[in-house]
């Protein structure tokens, strides 16, 4: 069997970069898009191995001839706006950029014949911020949790959620679905809570005199994972997730933000304090998230693996060797 041709959008962004190094590891060819004029450092690393365009996903004529370019085996959509924060204050953006995007990519498989051959397996990426504000009593969420979206990024999601099974049910696309949570690591940038608060120890670690940093809600509790345990679960999906199936992938365990600046806080080098700053306070918050992930585990394997200090160790290590300003 010649090696799967993997397509993964948004390849050059945190989740893209560590999916791409997996993918050459398992020996697939590695194509993928990065918006123009950002930053593909990311992949520094990985650059002559990959085969890379710069291309806006709301222009679908540059989207339709790379993909007829390319004819991938497996198509994995990550390109995305995935700050809860900025769909607050840009939805706009957060919405055009996912639904239109999703849009264009599923339509331009769907108009071309050759591309409805060679494509196998189309994995779209929505989130389990399309449950909302779950009762106590829907923890863990399953598959089956009705979509009750409270902010734009989540109705986003659950749009393209949505979408991609219409397509599939309409036109035959395989499109496999994904709610993940929460994951973080290196190369996470500002705008999500671990790497907010690594960006602030880091910096305030090199600064003298009276150190404090601000944060948000500490309440919230959340299920998280590390990227490369989550970007494991995207493959074995490409591979073995079957079309028609929602797939949820996270740890299946939950932690509160507090207990997340807790454990920062024991690994930073200097004493710091936290006050919470009402600016960083949400117009809605969703208090708890927790998935189910036994669906992922029997049916493709999933298992992640990475323990979660390491996770924080690595994400500030990261922090404090080139991301902190
Ligand atoms: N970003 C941020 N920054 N969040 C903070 C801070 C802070 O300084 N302090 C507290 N929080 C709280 C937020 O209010 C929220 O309750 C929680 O920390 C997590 O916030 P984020 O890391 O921004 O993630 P999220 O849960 O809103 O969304 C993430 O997970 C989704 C899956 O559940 C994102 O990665 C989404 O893209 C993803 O789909």
């Amino acid at each position: 069997m010649p090696a799967p041709r993997v397509f993964i959008t948004g390849i050059a962004g945190f989740a893209g970069s560590h999916l791409a190094e997996l993918c050459l590891d398992a020996g697939d060819v590695v194509f993928g898009t990065w918006l123009p004029g950002t930053s593909t450092r990311n992949l520094d690393a990985i650059r002559d191995e990959i085969e890379i365009t710069a291309v806006d996903l709301l222009n679908p004529k540059a989207l339709t001839r790379v993909l007829q370019r390319i004819r991938p085996t497996w198509v994995i959509h990550l390109a995305a706006s995935t700050s809860v924060g900025d769909s607050f204050s840009s939805p706009g953006n957060t919405i055009r950029n996912n639904v239109i995007s999703s849009l264009n990519l599923l339509e331009a498989i769907r108009q071309d014949r050759n591309l409805m051959k060679s494509v196998e397996k189309i994995v779209m990426l929505a989130s389990n911020e399309v449950y909302g504000r779950v009762r106590p009593s829907q923890i863990p969420v399953d598959e089956n949790t009705p979509l009750r979206p409270v902010n734009p990024y989540g109705a986003s999601k659950a749009a393209v959620d949505l979408i991609a099974e219409s397509y599939r049910a309409s036109f035959k696309l395989p499109t496999v679905r994904v709610r993940a949570s929460n994951h973080t690591g290196p190369r996470q940038a500002p705008g999500f809570v671990v790497p907010d608060f690594c960006n602030s120890i880091a910096r305030l670690e090199r600064k003298s005199g009276k150190r404090v940093m601000k944060v948000g809600d500490l309440s919230a509790r959340r299920d998280f994972s590390d990227v490369r345990d989550i970007v494991k679960g995207y493959r074995q999906l490409a591979q073995d997730g079957k079309p028609g199936i929602v797939y949820h992938l996270g740890s299946g365990k939950v932690r509160s933000i507090q207990s997340v600046l807790d454990s920062l806080l024991k690994l930073a080098t200097q004493p710091i304090t936290a006050v919470v700053d009402p600016k960083k306070l949400r117009p809605v918050e969703v208090p708890i998230l927790r998935a189910d992930i036994s669906r992922a585990q029997r049916d493709v394997g999933f298992k992640p693996s990475i323990p979660w200090n390491q996770t924080l160790l690595d994400t500030l290590e990261y922090y404090r060797q080139c991301r902190s300003k």
